[in-house]
């Protein structure tokens, strides 16, 4: 079959700082999707992108032909409203966890499509297949039922949703073409608008764990995506969010669970039942209940019955007993003082080095794994008090990720530059 287009010249296009048309970006993304164009090409293209932008109406554009790509959902049928979060990954970032079962106490719908970690960010699917008999794989049916049902599910994206959007992203993965704004947006607005949601609130991430490391990035981000969702009639908000410590206590799978689990009890780290209820408050006005109460629904017990009817729905056991590392060793501090930095990123690389993350995606996880925090940016310590606990099935690990915690501490006489976790809101 002759192809309209030829790859060489689109590529040309963008390394020598022009615009595609429509017409272009539509044959590129399908053309890759059909594997006429080569891995390489899409480099290429990607790179010329990440180096030279793309306007507005490219990124629209580039965004729907990934959205026509594959499948597209519809909960209209369900007869309620539907929101949705979408973090842009970090460490220690449970948040979807205690979020999800907590806005659907409120009637509305949570269809929560997540992924796995790769790299020094997690995944929440990996989160939780910690819990005993959980499945991450559900049909659309099953996707549907439990939302009628349950209202709130969290699951793995089906192989039909946005598929150019898989391809291109474990290229640019292999090909450090990741960070481009118009590729993140596109890449994760196409799977949000595919998968069919009312409404959508946006946690973009600023800081060393975040891909975004300054906030005039992560805002411009933020913009871009916010607009892609507006034009598709996705009513979307984003919150701007501090990364550059991790959030909670811990940084693993298991551990993860466990802390969302006290969050739900109407306890756990201070800044997760934050965003928690900051997120929650934004997804419930926008679904139209700006009145709602999300705290007092984590005090009462109300979000804890959704989540364990939740789990119970996807064949997990919300009793069980969670896995335990074998191994854990602990870093005290060296100085009395207070902590003023433990750095986000290194504490992502340590939990991924001690088995907790994935170098390829076919690695598997452990479920103990990790790093539980004692302290955190703000707090006085003792020199000799344990800062960090590493634990692991396999203690050869130890070294790599204490060689990559080297540093991340910082002790100082007072205390100076602790952020604010909620740094701006875009709408
Ligand atoms: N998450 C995604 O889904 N896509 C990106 O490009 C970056 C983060």
């Amino acid at each position: 079959m002759s192809e309209r287009f030829d790859t060489v010249d689109i590529i040309r296009v963008k390394r020598d700082r022009g615009t595609l048309s429509p017409e272009q970006i539509d044959w590129t993304i399908d053309a890759y999707t059909r594997g006429v164009i080569a891995d390489e090409q899409m480099a290429a293209l990607n790179m010329a992108i990440l180096l030279n932008g793309m306007n507005r109406e490219e990124i629209s554009r580039w965004t729907a032909a990934m959205i026509a790509s594959g499948e597209r959902m519809d909960f209209s049928s369900l007869g309620k409203p539907t929101s949705d979060k979408h973090s842009t990954g970090g460490v220690g970032d449970k948040i979807t966890l205690p979020l999800a079962p907590l806005v659907a106490v409120f009637g509305v719908a949570v269809p929560q499509l997540s992924g796995r970690g790769l790299g020094h960010t997690g995944g929440t699917l990996d989160k939780l297949e910690a819990i005993p008999g959980w499945r991450a794989a559900l049909s659309n049916d099953e996707m549907m039922s439990q939302l009628a049902d349950v209202g709130a599910v969290i699951c793995a994206a089906g192989a039909g949703l946005a598929p150019a959007d898989k391809k291109l992203y474990a290229l640019r993965d292999v090909t450090a073409t990741v960070e481009a704004i118009p590729l993140i947006a596109s890449s994760i607005m196409s799977k949000k608008i595919a998968e069919g949601t009312g409404s959508l609130v946006l946690d973009v991430k600023v800081g060393s764990g975040a891909f975004m490391k300054n906030a005039d990035d992560a805002r411009e981000l933020a913009r871009t995506m916010v607009t892609l969702g507006k034009d598709a009639g996705v009513n979307t908000v984003a919150l701007l969010t501090n990364m550059s410590t991790p959030l909670g206590l811990t940084a693993g799978n298991a551990i993860e669970v466990q802390e969302s689990v006290e969050v739900l009890a109407g306890g756990g780290p201070s800044d997760v039942v934050e965003l928690t209820v900051a997120l929650a408050k934004e997804m419930l006005a926008a679904a139209g209940q700006p009145d709602a109460d999300p705290a007092a629904a984590l005090q009462d017990g109300r979000a804890m019955d959704v989540w364990r009817r939740m789990i119970s729905a996807q064949g997990g056991d919300p009793d069980a007993e969670l896995p335990v590392a074998r191994e854990s060793e602990t870093i005290k501090a060296a100085a009395d003082g207070v902590l003023t930095e433990l750095d986000a990123l290194s504490v992502g690389v340590a939990a991924w080095r001690l088995g907790a993350g994935r170098a390829r995606k076919e690695d598997a996880v452990q479920a103990g794994a990790g790093v539980r925090l004692h302290a955190k940016p703000g707090d006085t310590v003792q020199a000799g008090q344990p800062l960090m606990t590493l634990l692991t099935d396999t203690p050869e690990k130890f070294e790599r990720a204490k060689e990559a915690l080297e540093g991340a501490a910082v002790i100082a006489s007072q205390a100076s530059g602790i952020q604010p976790l909620i740094i701006d809101r875009i709408s």
